[in-house]
């Protein structure tokens, strides 16, 4: 359960260490516990089957001891097959860090760890022996599927069933998709094997933060309809990224992916607000949405050049991002994607409206190029070249007083400054260095100001 729901921009893949807390969001800190108050009574027994570092113990173990209970923790504390997890779980005793993590809780007595494979341990169980059993053990398909036939007999008349990783209904993805996937852990932040194996059991069942649950009623199941306190009824929480392509991230929500481009930030795909936003583009899968952001980011610099670098106008249907993306800065000058063009924008520029100003690479201080490593050597040259005025000028000054103090006193004070450099009646610096200043703000501007 929990796992973190980050936001990336760069590189993509969640960075998963022991100490990092798995609870993507609180929410389904408040909806297991409330799943579980719901059934509680004084003595009650519930059952967690994949504790690892003990997140969703935490919140179980809790309410298992305001009530007298325990709570029985089944773990082989391996990790999951294929994952992070079993990595970690080869160089760190997982156990220990669980154990110590309940005794610093004050639930020691409270939980009663279990441990071994789900499947050798479940079937020395005796039915109808808990108030609720919480399944967020191996999320492939065969072995979900066995952890909820195996332990559902398990559940009393009246308790709950339930189990985290559910990103929806069957009927909310491909069911290639799901087929394709289903036995790995998780499929671009799906996991295949959870909903199969939840969606072929019940008939309908309540998904709230991805959290899936059913309530026992005899020999059959229904969903639950219980309110959470403080919390927003919601199916499934932000999905996370799945990876970076160009200035986007990429997120699977049901059917689609979506490609949000960083400069929005945060957004969530589950809203349908969000995802209408026209500088949100998707497709079927990952690489069907790269290819389609390749072709508009190429088609839009095509266009681009075509009109000599001037960028399409905002919004334009297809194009890739309506919003400038700032991608950085170098050298002072500001690195921006618009339309699929990147702009380096001098910084003395200014504020400026890409969408509403005319900017072409002939415009001063403007470089454009169709990817970021083609401006870096341009921007390099005219640091340069500006550098190279501005050591000049300070030569020329010091040569200036240099000679000045050569001359004999009256001269001094005849020439003065004004030999080299002086302003006139509107204040315009004449001279050298006047030129000077004023060649640099044509360059860097093209300021009418520098003509003083
Ligand atoms: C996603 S973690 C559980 C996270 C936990 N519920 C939380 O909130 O922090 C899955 C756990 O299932 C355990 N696991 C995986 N396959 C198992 C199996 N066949 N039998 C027992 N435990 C298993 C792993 O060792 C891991 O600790």
């Amino acid at each position: 359960m929990f796992k973190g729901a980050r936001w990336l921009s760069g590189s993509a893949g969640p960075l998963l260490d022991l100490k990092q807390k798995q609870m993507a969001v609180d929410e389904q800190a408040v909806i297991l516990a409330t799943l579980a108050e719901s059934v509680a009574r004084a003595g009650c027994r519930l059952l967690e089957v994949g504790s690892w570092c003990g997140d969703s113990t935490m919140v179980l173990g809790a309410v298992a001891k305001r009530h007298d209970g325990h709570l029985f923790c089944i773990d082989w504390w391996k990790g999951n097959i294929g994952t992070d997890l079993e990595r970690i779980a080869e160089q760190r005793d997982v156990f220990s860090v669980f154990w110590q993590r309940v005794r610093e809780s004050g639930l020691e007595d409270v939980v009663i760890p279990m441990r071994g494979k789900s499947e050798d341990i479940g079937g020395i169980l005796a039915p109808g022996r808990f108030d609720l059993i919480y399944i967020d053990g191996d999320h492939r398909h065969e072995s979900a599927c066995r952890d909820v036939a195996g332990f559902s007999p398990m559940v009393r008349d009246g308790g709950v069933l339930c189990g985290d990783d559910c990103e929806g209904r069957l009927a909310d993805f491909d069911p290639e998709f799901l087929e394709a996937g289903k036995d790995r852990d998780c499929v671009e932040s799906v996991h295949c094997g959870v909903v199969l194996a939840v969606g072929q059991a019940f008939h309908d069942y309540s998904i709230d933060y991805n959290i899936w649950s059913v309530q026992r009623t005899g020999p059959g199941w229904r969903p639950l309809d219980i309110e959470f306190p403080g919390v927003r009824r919601k199916r499934q929480f932000s999905p996370p990224v799945i990876e970076s392509h160009a200035v986007y991230n990429l997120v699977r929500y049901g059917r689609l992916v979506y490609a949000i481009p960083h400069a929005l930030g945060p957004v969530d795909v589950t809203e349908e607000e969000t995802r209408r936003r026209p500088e949100i583009v998707s497709a079927a899968s990952v690489a069907a949405l790269r290819k389609k952001l390749d072709k508009a980011i190429a088609e839009s610099r095509d266009a681009a050049r075509a009109q000599g670098g001037a960028a399409p106008p905002p919004g334009q249907a297809g194009g890739p991002a309506a919003l400038p993306i700032k991608l950085g800065a170098f050298l002072g000058f500001n690195i921006v994607r618009y339309q699929g063009v990147i702009y380096a924008l001098h910084r003395g520029l200014g504020p400026l409206d890409l969408g509403r100003q005319r900017v072409t690479p002939e415009t001063r201080g403007v470089l454009v190029a169709g990817f970021v490593g083609e401006l870096l050597l341009p921007i390099v040259r005219f640091r340069a070249g500006s550098v190279r005025r501005r050591v000049l000028g300070i030569w020329r000054q010091w040569k200036a007083s240099t000679i000045r103090q050569w001359l004999p006193a009256g001269r001094q004070a005849n020439r003065g400054r004004g030999a080299f450099q002086h302003e006139d009646s509107t204040g315009a610096v004449k001279g050298p260095e006047g030129v000077q200043r004023r060649r640099l703000r044509r360059a860097v501007h093209g300021d009418p100001e520098g003509d003083r």
